[in-house]
């Protein structure tokens, strides 16, 4: 029986993959043999024995890969104890509440998926670096991303304390 956790990830420009890259290592700090992966490189869940799920929201959306990945191993996530922390809010005083609610909106399309721990963290957000379509949506003057300054809301003390609590259930 393996005793490996996968913590695997979607991303588009790098800021959950750290986050997740911070949780492995905690996990590991805490004496768990803990694994970092992006959702597209992982082929079977038969090595690991329990699973971390993460993916920043955009448009209200989870990040696809997650999705699809939750689609593809849906048998094998639910015979594992699975945790799910996603990355968003900018402003993570003010938009917390909203991203929370996008959150769960999206996990209650995986009715059959029982999690042991859910989070959601600040996003990170840099306007140089953005990629088409999300460049595009940040142009119009009604949009949300219009003219926004680049900020890094995640709160690596609530990161490492979430990941802290997931060794301890995850023992
Ligand atoms: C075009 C765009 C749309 C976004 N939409 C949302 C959203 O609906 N809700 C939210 O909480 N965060 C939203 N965000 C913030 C991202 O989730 C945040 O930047 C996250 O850290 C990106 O993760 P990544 O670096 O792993 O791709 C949006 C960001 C961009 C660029």
């Amino acid at each position: 029986m393996t005793d490996t956790i996968l913590v695997v990830y979607a991303t588009r420009y790098g800021s959950t993959r750290e986050a997740a890259e911070k949780i492995g290592e905690v996990l590991r700090e805490n004496g768990l043999q803990a694994e970092v992966h992006p959702a597209r490189n992982i082929h079977s869940l038969e090595p690991y024995r329990a699973a971390v799920l993460s993916a920043p929201v955009f448009v209200g959306s989870l990040q696809k890969d997650i999705k699809r990945f939750l689609a593809q191993y849906k048998e094998a996530l639910a015979g594992m104890p699975v945790a799910f922390f996603a990355l968003g809010p900018l402003d993570a005083s003010a938009e917390m509440q909203g991203a929370v609610d996008q959150l769960d909106k999206e996990l209650a399309k995986f009715p059959w998926l029982k999690l042991v721990s859910k989070a959601m963290f600040g996003g990170k957000y840099d306007p140089a670096v953005l990629r088409f379509p999300d460049s595009f949506l940040a142009k119009p003057k009604f949009s949300p991303l219009y003219k926004r300054p680049a900020s890094d809301t995640r709160d690596w003390e609530a990161i490492k304390d979430w990941a802290l609590s997931l060794a301890e259930t995850l023992q």
